[in-house]
């Protein structure tokens, strides 16, 4: 009777140990330091949030869709080349290239993601 005891407090222990720990997991995710930026010349005050939120979206999609490719290293340090705006603009970005084809299939980089991309290198600060 008093071992059943101690093993029901056990698992109840053990239980609430779980809960406890399920509660506190812990986030592991690197902040994201936006690339510095300047906001297009049209923007609206009410528009900002919504520019940040495209243009974030856009660095980090950069990163897993572009970047492998297009970032040059200068002086030891990866860095995003300076597109210019008709090379960006070009609405045929994803069959132009041969080495597109791939990496921008619509499946892989929907047409709101890329335009996300193209947001980004558009208002980045050059370097
Ligand atoms: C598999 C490699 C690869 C990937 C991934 C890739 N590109 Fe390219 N991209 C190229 C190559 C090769 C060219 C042709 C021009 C050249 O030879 O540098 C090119 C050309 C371009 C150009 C025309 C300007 C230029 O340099 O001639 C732009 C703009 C561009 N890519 C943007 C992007 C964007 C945005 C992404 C991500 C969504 C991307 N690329 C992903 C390989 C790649």
């Amino acid at each position: 009777m008093n071992t059943l005891y101690t093993r029901m407090q056990l698992v109840i222990i053990g239980l609430l140990l779980l809960i406890i720990l399920s509660q506190c997991k812990v986030k592991k995710e690197i902040p994201l330091v936006l690339f510095p930026f300047d906001y297009p010349e049209d923007v609206t005050e009410a528009g900002k949030p919504d520019f940040i939120k495209n243009y974030t979206k856009g660095q980090v999609l950069y990163g897993i869709h572009c970047a492998k490719c297009h970032n040059q290293m200068v002086d030891g340090k990866s860095e995003i080349p300076n597109f210019s705006l008709p090379q960006l603009m070009d609405y045929e970005i994803r069959i132009q290239y041969p080495s597109h084809q791939d990496p921008m299939r619509e499946t892989n980089l929907p047409a709101e993601e890329l335009e996300q991309v193209i947001t980004f290198l558009r208002y980045k600060r050059k370097s």
